[in-house]
């Protein structure tokens, strides 16, 4: 099977992993200070559409790249054009409804709950995901490959409990913060089950097809400019209208949208190369980089619970590997030996 492409040597499975892992940690930290620099808050469904506009436009770029090799070097528009709206184009539809209420909901979870919360929480979506991969898929994880998700949903529960952030959050909760911390709450665990189920489904179709993640990812940044559009125009809409669409915005919120739709074109290569369950817990190994970019840039305490969830989260996602079927290299997420 091999261990597919390479980058400087080193199998582009792993390479993408942990620049995922990376830029996990810097979107939150990013995304988050780009909510609260500022007293005016920008509205956040343009972000989201900016961040699909950047996407499509890559991939495109990509996509046209590829159309182009397969065709003696000429580019042929038409040619491009099929091979974005032919066939089962409209498959795309599904993830890209989804992906966006989920990128809108991050957003409001993010500016609800401080960021380690914000981040751990979100880690929930590996849960999520695994469960929707057996039950949309069919993948049998076998009993170890459970046993590791549940090690490190532990890891990820101990990590969390020494946040300072969090702490002095709840020990100065009024009734409006604990509600804000609760609609946050909610919101993150909406877009855990919204992240499963579209990562699957989009994993599902991607390789079950001869498209290439490129084209795949075209339509699914084309077709999600029309919800994020609604999201603009309705829910966002008055406001919009009256203060202008980048109202607010700063470098930060610039930023925030190139983290963020980088962050998508790695998932996408991602999927490609290992499966949804291996980027979970890529992002969640991002948890830690996090911690200890607080360490030095709040003034964040590492105790022993921290160290521990951190074995717990390391093990896991080394138990998670060894486990998977031999040569079958995850893709199928074949049954353990
Ligand atoms: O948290 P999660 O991994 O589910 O987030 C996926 C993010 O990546 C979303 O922002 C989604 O818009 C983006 N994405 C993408 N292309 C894919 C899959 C996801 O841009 N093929």
């Amino acid at each position: 099977s091999g261990a597919g492409p390479l980058l400087f040597g080193v199998p582009l499975k792993y390479v993408s992993l942990v620049v995922l892992t990376v830029q996990n940690s810097v979107l939150v930290l990013i995304m988050h200070y780009s909510r609260i620099v500022s007293n005016v808050r920008y509205y956040s469904s343009t972000a989201v559409l900016l961040n699909e506009l950047v996407k499509f436009f890559v991939c495109l770029y990509i996509s046209s790249r590829e159309s182009m090799h397969e065709n003696e070097g000429r580019f042929e528009i038409r040619r491009v054009y099929q091979d974005i709206m032919g066939g089962d184009s409209w498959k795309m539809l599904i993830p890209a409804g989804l992906y966006t209420i989920q990128n809108n909901l991050q957003y409001v979870s993010v500016s609800l709950l401080d960021a380690a919360t914000f981040q751990v929480t979100y880690q929930m979506k590996i849960l999520t995901t695994a469960l929707c991969s057996v039950l949309l898929l069919g993948t049998s994880l076998g009993v170890m490959r459970w046993v590791s998700l549940f090690v490190l949903t532990l890891g990820i529960i101990l990590v969390q409990l020494p946040s300072g952030a969090s702490t002095a959050a709840v020990s100065v909760a009024t009734k409006a913060a604990a509600s804000a911390r609760f609609m946050g709450l909610v919101s993150v665990l909406v877009a855990c089950v919204l992240s499963g189920l579209s990562g699957v489904y989009f994993e599902k179709v991607l390789k079950g097809s001869r498209k290439s993640v490129w084209t795949r990812n075209v339509q699914l940044s084309l077709f999600s400019m029309l919800p994020a559009l609604f999201g603009v125009l309705v829910v966002d809409g008055k406001g919009v209208r009256s203060n202008g669409f980048f109202y607010g915005y700063t470098w930060w919120t610039l930023a925030a949208i190139a983290c963020q739709a980088f962050g998508g074109l790695l998932v996408a290569v991602v999927v490609k190369y290992a499966d949804n369950i291996l980027k979970g817990f890529a992002t969640s190994i991002s948890i830690i980089l996090s911690c200890l970019a607080s360490v030095w840039l709040f003034d964040f305490h590492i105790t022993k619970a921290f160290v521990v969830g951190t074995i717990l989260v390391i093990y896991a996602t080394y138990a998670y590997g060894k486990y998977s079927a031999p040569g079958a290299d995850s893709k199928t997420g074949g049954a353990a030996p």
